[in-house]
């Protein structure tokens, strides 16, 4: 089936770059920061539509309402467009994420690097990818010497779970911090060794579900703030290269 996930993944993709730079329907949801454009929506129908042509008896999660329920072992978790500000914003950062779950594990994930046409993937065992090299997590060993990406949710006026506080005292403690707008694409650079970590508040599991398993099949440790086992509706997630989890952790408690 990974064939498959990479095949629509790129179909969706393509739609999104010929959508990209045009002046697009613009809509809110809950407030003004979270947006949903034309495009998110016909990139989920286009995937949505090819699930259910090809495996009418799987079960679909999809961001824009695409829901399936048809109590399959199969689930397929899809964020049509991960990065929906950077794209209307016209900042070249945003992916196609695609998860398959069976029986609520995650057996493949892909996430289409929609710009930079690379596709990260990985099947539950058998490591990941980006296209086809073999990707890893970073060795760095010490979190003052560590690139870490975050993201905040919708509703980080409410600061959710302390979220200013963790970036203050992590911006203190690390080499840096960035925020690519792309939680799909920060897992998938967490699992090339670009970032050494990543933590995010609030995320959904189609952000989630793809990027997880890439990211532990690259050899990231990926845990809720107290180093609990997370699934993909967790609402705190953090990922590391794994040497440096203790160290954001002791960190994080200081907030
Ligand atoms: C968002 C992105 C962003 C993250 C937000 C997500 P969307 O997804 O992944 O990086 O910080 O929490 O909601 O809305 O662009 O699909
Ligand atoms: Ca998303
Ligand atoms: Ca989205």
């Amino acid at each position: 089936m990974i064939d498959d996930i990479i095949k629509i993944s790129k179909q969706a993709g393509l739609l999104i770059r010929e959508g990209f730079g045009k002046s697009l329907q613009i809509e809110f949801k809950s407030n003004e920061s979270n947006l949903v454009t034309e495009i998110d929506k016909s990139s989920e129908k286009l995937i949505v539509d090819f699930i259910r042509k090809k495996y009418p008896s799987h079960s679909i999660l999809a961001e824009e309402g695409g829901e399936v329920n048809n109590d399959s072992e199969y689930r397929w978790v899809v964020d049509p467009l991960d990065g929906t500000t950077n794209f209307a914003h016209g900042l070249p950062i945003f992916s196609v994420s695609i998860g398959l779950q069976q029986n609520t594990e995650t057996i493949a994930g892909v996430v289409y690097d929609v710009m930079n046409d690379i596709i990260y993937s990985a099947q539950l065992g058998g490591g990941a990818f980006a296209d086809s090299k073999k990707i890893k997590v970073s060795n760095t060993k010490s979190l003052k010497q560590s690139l870490l990406v975050t993201g905040f949710p919708y509703n980080v006026a409410e600061n959710p779970e302390g979220a200013f506080e963790k970036f203050i005292e992590l911006t203190k403690n690390s080499r840096g911090i960035r925020r690519l707008g792309s939680a799909a694409i920060d897992f998938c650079y967490l699992a090339s060794g670009v970032f050494d970590g990543f933590w995010e508040v609030h995320l959904h599991a189609w952000d989630i579900c793809a990027g997880k398993l890439i990211a532990e099949e690259a050899g990231a440790m990926v845990t809720d703030f107290n180093s609990n086992a997370t699934d993909i509706f967790s609402k705190k997630i953090l990922a590391t290269n794994g040497k440096i989890h203790d160290q954001v952790i002791s960190v994080m408690n200081m907030s």
